[in-house]
């Protein structure tokens, strides 16, 4: 059958493998959001203060359930946020205990609440050694904060002076490469013999560049890393619909409120929590490949991660265009929710 006479699509339960929950208000209000479709996400660390040790990442992982709703199915996968001071030992306790399914790296000064990340890749060598004799996966924020780079190469600097050199030094390690956003990312990827995997978000299956500039400056589709030329979005596209295992879904969902982005110097973030699955049936219908959605967003991360996909199914509709809310209501003020700038004919039912 074609895809534009599939009516209905049945996939089994999605994950989201990167995703940002803050704390608090925020987090009381965005948390449905998520829950409502998806049964586990990896839940980014990057607090004010960030979340760096084990009995910290416990800790959040209890707010984060106090905070679900009555009946909700969500499973919060916990990271760390790998810091020059990380302890290898502390790292081991929490992924043998069960705490922590991830860490994560960032840059120092790459994105938001990220000064804490890395400054010397060498310093961290012995807590990277040992996640890879653990089997533990290290989630990366690739781009490199080197001010002379230009904010539109940094991703793919960051492949051939960090990245590279990490996997040759430290080939056993298994990484995810967060919300690739080039084709420069997805050929290294591609090339990959193993143990090298990318998350995509919804968002930048959908805009480039010229959503947040042509025709006046669109705060609401500033995010880190910022979207790229319209080749790339069409690669990451080609990549998210081919079936590939080691592509998936990882939204990247940011929540800031309407005060931090819209400001002189606004914050970087897209929230798609609300429409990510209506987003991504759309993209996957335009493309001809229905079919190939539920690998992407159901079967793909969960073999990454060396764990069962989920057992229970969710049902995408066809039909009149879901209204979705242009924002949600947080205890710290309005959150707007992404537009894609199509109507969304797939509801999930
Ligand atoms: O756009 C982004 N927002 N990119 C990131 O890497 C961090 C995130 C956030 O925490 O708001
Ligand atoms: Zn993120």
């Amino acid at each position: 059958m074609p895809d534009r006479q599939i009516t209905e699509l049945t996939l089994r339960r999605p994950d989201d493998w990167h995703l940002h929950l803050r704390d608090g208000a925020m987090l009381e209000a965005v948390l449905p959001e998520t829950a409502r479709h998806f049964a586990r996400a990896i839940v980014m660390p990057n607090l004010v203060p960030p979340v760096v040790t084990g009995a910290q990442a416990m800790a959040y992982r209890d707010r984060i359930m106090a905070a679900l709703p009555a009946g909700a199915d969500f499973t919060p996968l916990m990271t760390l946020y790998l810091t020059e001071d990380t302890d290898p030992d502390d790292v081991t306790a929490a992924h043998a205990a069960g705490i922590i399914t991830a860490v994560k790296l960032y840059p120092a000064g790459a994105t938001t609440n990220s000064a804490s990340g890395v400054r010397d890749f060498d310093k961290v060598r012995p807590v990277l050694d040992r996640m890879a004799e653990i089997g533990l996966p290290l989630c990366v924020h690739g781009e490199v904060t080197d001010p002379s780079i230009d904010i539109f190469d940094r991703e793919a600097v960051f492949i051939d002076k960090i990245l590279r050199p990490m996997r040759k030094k430290n080939p056993d390690l298994r990484i995810v490469m967060e919300h690739v956003t080039t084709q420069n990312a997805v050929d290294y990827v591609r090339d990959a013999a193993r143990n090298l995997a990318a998350t995509i978000t919804t968002h930048h299956l959908i805009i480039n560049r010229n959503h947040i500039l042509a025709g006046g400056i669109r705060p609401h589709f500033y995010c880190l890393p910022v979207a790229k030329r319209e080749t790339h979005r069409v690669a990451l596209v080609q990549a998210a619909v081919s079936g590939d295992k080691r592509f998936f879904l990882g939204t990247d969902s940011a929540p800031h409120t309407e005060a931090g982005k819209l400001q002189a110097c606004g914050c970087a973030g897209i929230f798609t929590a609300t429409n990510t699955m209506s987003c991504l049936a759309e993209v996957f219908e335009a493309a001809g490949a229905l079919r190939q959605l539920e690998a992407f967003t159901s079967l793909n991360g969960p073999a990454f991660y060396r764990m069962e996909p989920n057992a229970d199914t969710i049902t995408l509709t066809r039909g009149d265009p879901v209204a979705y809310p242009a924002r949600i209501d947080t205890g710290e003020g309005p959150v707007t929710v992404f537009d894609p700038g199509f109507p969304l004919h797939w509801r999930v039912t």
